[in-house]
């Protein structure tokens, strides 16, 4: 059990480090690291909690609370978000905590009734609203589709404090609360990884809500996101890598996915790749039967290039392909270039449905697809490693 820390003069993490966590969403994200949910409460003249930590969990939320202050003091709850993660223990402290006022966002007003149908006292609060605390004084701003409608950043002027939940968070399980005490490059990974796949298709959004943000002045000695570790030594380091990400501008490098029934396929796969590398760009391959499809799409939202490979199966590709194709429409990856190969036996349509998927992800297929009957001959092997060549040059170029 992590311990409760004080991580400014009056103000608690009373969250919970999930070390077990290896899928989050049901299994939509993996999560190698764990995670944690972190709630926050400010002891002031009067009491606030901001977010709770996911239902399995309410039972250590309530002693963490308790180990600060009788739950009954409390006199505010902030559901920034009502995704059950952070709100799922609504019920467990609302039961300790009879007197407390529940604020949300004005999406939150449909959001939280929606999953709990309780007979709470709710407030909605909007962009620029305050609450005196005492000391110091809570400020919000709405911040819909970050990655909810209902997601709300919540501001603690005494401490110059911003709980943005989700945004700026990391799955990252550590013994430690702090930026400056993990591994750096680990967090960089989770953090990375978290936006890859949660936030990249709000993009705009991101970058017009930092800007909102960054415009109203506000000091910021600290970020405490929902999930991972805070951000204390150079918080706004994590700001400034959301802006470069929001942007989109990939690295000139390269992955190359695909799966293979007979070795057909993983053979065309190393002849793109050595084409790739002949044409000056870097890659990464990854066999989808035995790869993590969140890492995938990670290093697929770093590189410029996607060519993807699958055999033919009952008139289109093999299953395992099927799902990042998918999680490649949703997630809206920007500025790539793309294309497909793949071998047959008698019909052969896996490169045109990959083409076509492409299409609907709005990545141009820059160079001929190849596909090859039964195992690929010198010749089919040559025109993948021009397909490569061709996709480094797109690389290069653009
Ligand atoms: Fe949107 Fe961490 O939940």
């Amino acid at each position: 059990m992590a311990t409760v820390t004080e991580i400014a003069k009056g103000v608690y993490w009373v969250g919970v480090v999930d070390w077990d966590l290896r899928h989050f969403h049901g299994h939509e994200l993996s999560t190698h690291r764990g995670s944690s949910y972190n709630a926050y409460l400010i002891v002031d003249e009067k009491v606030a909690l901001v977010d709770t930590v996911w239902t399995p969990f309410a039972e250590q939320l309530v002693e963490n609370i308790r180990q600060v202050v009788d739950p009954a003091r409390i006199d505010y709850v902030v559901t920034n978000h009502a995704e059950v993660d952070h709100a799922g223990s609504l019920p467990a402290v609302m039961r300790v905590a009879p007197r407390a006022e529940l604020l949300v966002s004005p999406r939150g007003m449909e959001t939280v009734p929606g999953h709990h149908h309780q007979p709470w006292k709710l407030r909605a609060v909007k962009t620029g609203d305050t609450l005196p605390l005492g000391e110091g004084k809570l400020a919000f701003v709405e911040a819909p589709m970050l990655h909810w409608p209902d997601s709300m950043f919540t501001y603690y002027t005494a401490r110059n404090l911003l709980l943005p939940n989700d945004a700026f968070g990391q799955h990252y399980a550590t013994a430690h609360r702090f930026n400056d005490q993990v591994d750096e490059r680990a967090l960089h990974e989770e953090a990375l990884k978290y936006y890859a796949n949660i936030l990249t298709p709000f993009s705009k959004l991101v970058q017009k809500k930092i800007e909102e943000v960054l415009a109203l002045g506000l000091p910021v000695d600290m970020i405490a996101p929902s999930h991972g570790v805070i951000w204390r030594k150079d918080p706004l380091q994590i700001v400034r890598k959301y802006q470069e990400w929001a942007a989109q501008k990939p690295e000139p490098q390269a992955v190359v996915i695909y799966d293979t029934m007979w070795d057909a396929t993983r053979k065309m796969a190393e002849a793109v790749g050595r084409g790739l590398l002949e044409g000056g760009v870097p890659y990464r391959m990854f066999h989808m039967s035995v790869s993590d499809r969140n890492d995938v799409l990670t290093e697929i939202f770093r590189s410029r290039a996607v060519v993807i490979g699958s055999p033919t199966l009952n008139n289109g590709v093999l299953p395992t392909i099927t799902p990042i194709l998918e999680d490649l429409r949703g997630l809206k990856f920007q500025n790539k270039v793309g294309a497909a190969f793949g071998s047959y036996g008698w019909s052969g349509e896996s490169t045109k449905a990959i083409e076509e998927h492409l299409g609907r992800c709005k990545i141009p297929v820059v160079a001929k697809s190849v596909l090859a009957k039964w195992q690929p001959d010198a010749a089919a092997l040559a025109a993948c490693e021009e397909q490569g060549r061709t996709v480094a040059k797109a690389v290069r170029e653009t």
